[in-house]
């Protein structure tokens, strides 16, 4: 099958916007912190859609493109690796093709190969002598088949790897051409969920996914985003996997900046029991809720609030301190002790008590 002959469809769309929103964070912050930095699209794609639409290679060679531009001073004579693994050889010349039309620097390396992922990666992985360089793994296959559990814990033993999945958990639930999920999750519990009923399973699968990114692969931080459609029915999660904080903070931001679009809805599914959908003015009762329980008669400061947000909830820290602390001060439900000098707000030292 080959994306020159499709149209791009509106949730292609959702998980380009959210690509960008990162990439445009994750670019300057990895290329101004190191001196080389590495961009694998594990399932590139022909670079561009039935309309001319930018596939996600091209995408990310023009924002870093723009990065480089606004920053050429300090980024001269870094390494910018891009990695394009795309199996299907029309598919591969079309991408050949896009990248030769862009005016790249000498400080950018493209490595494009026409083989498999699984077989690519392998090579990759099994060259490296001493560590990996900072990598940003996209991975955006048809189905499930062809991406082993094993490539992404081998890319997230390194520091500074990360791992963006498009888990298309719907073709887990009903592919009848896939019945073994042993390489996909790097286990055979599946097979204890895979008697469930489609919903619970939906859920297990993802479960499963992450028990496995955060036991086996021991990564720190794990979030999913969910996009579904008019009939409520999921069409694929994005699973993001990384040790970084500032990486976790990213792309968090970059989901909730990805506006519903017309027919499809966006929410975070990292756990079943906090499903939270993303809007521009969301309902922020559930994130009161969530801290009057969490630091219930504790005396807290800020830095910790703000760091549970961060690590164990769907929310942002820009949804902490006016929507959520300010309502909960005025009605008196919490109260506030501010170091000496401040006077509202919640500046750095500035203790929060809950009842
Ligand atoms: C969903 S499309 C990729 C879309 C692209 N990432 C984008 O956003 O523009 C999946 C691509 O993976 C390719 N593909 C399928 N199986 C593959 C494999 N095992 N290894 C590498 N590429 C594969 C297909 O030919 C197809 O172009």
């Amino acid at each position: 099958m080959n994306l020159l002959t499709w149209e791009m469809k509106s949730h292609t769309k959702a998980k380009h916007v959210v690509l960008e929103n990162y990439l445009k964070a994750w670019f300057p912050i990895m290329a101004h912190t190191f001196e080389r930095i590495i961009y694998i699209d594990g399932f590139a794609g022909p670079g561009r859609y039935l309309k001319g639409e930018d596939g996600s290679p091209i995408k990310a060679l023009k924002i870093a493109l723009d990065i480089f531009k606004q920053h050429k001073v300090k980024l001269m004579k870094k390494d910018f690796i891009f990695v394009f693994i795309e199996e299907d050889k029309e598919s591969y010349e079309s991408l050949l093709n896009e990248i030769k039309k862009l005016a790249l620097p000498d400080e950018f390396k493209v490595i494009p190969l026409n083989e498999k992922f699984d077989v690519a990666m392998e090579k990759i992985l099994g060259n490296i002598k001493t560590s990996l360089a900072p990598t940003f793994t996209f991975i955006d296959p048809f189905g499930t088949k062809g991406v082993p559990f094993s490539i992404s814990q081998k890319i997230l033993s390194y520091n500074s790897c990360e791992v963006f999945f498009n888990f298309m958990s719907s073709g887990v639930i009903r592919s009848s051409s896939v019945t073994d999920h042993t390489e996909l999750f790097g286990t055979e519990e599946w097979k204890e969920i895979n008697d469930l009923e489609p919903s619970e399973k939906h859920y297990a699968f993802l479960d499963l996914y992450f028990k496995q990114l955060k036991t086996s692969a021991k990564v720190k931080f794990v979030r999913s985003f969910n996009v579904r459609n008019k009939k409520n029915a999921t069409i694929f999660d994005l699973i993001y996997a990384t040790n970084n904080k500032v990486g976790l903070e990213k792309m968090k931001a970059a989901m909730w900046a990805a506006d519903p679009m017309g027919n499809y809805t966006f929410r975070d599914t990292t756990d079943k029991n906090q499903l939270v959908l993303f809007e521009d003015s969301p309902d922020l009762t559930p994130l009161k809720e969530t801290l009057l329980h969490k630091f219930s008669k504790q005396s807290v400061q800020i830095q910790k609030i703000e760091e549970f947000v961060l690590f164990e909830t769907p929310y942002l820290s820009t949804h902490i301190k006016t929507k959520t602390l300010v309502p909960l001060e005025k009605e008196k439900t919490i109260t506030v002790n501010r170091p000496s000098g401040s006077r509202k707000g919640y500046v750095k030292g500035t203790i929060i008590n809950f009842p």
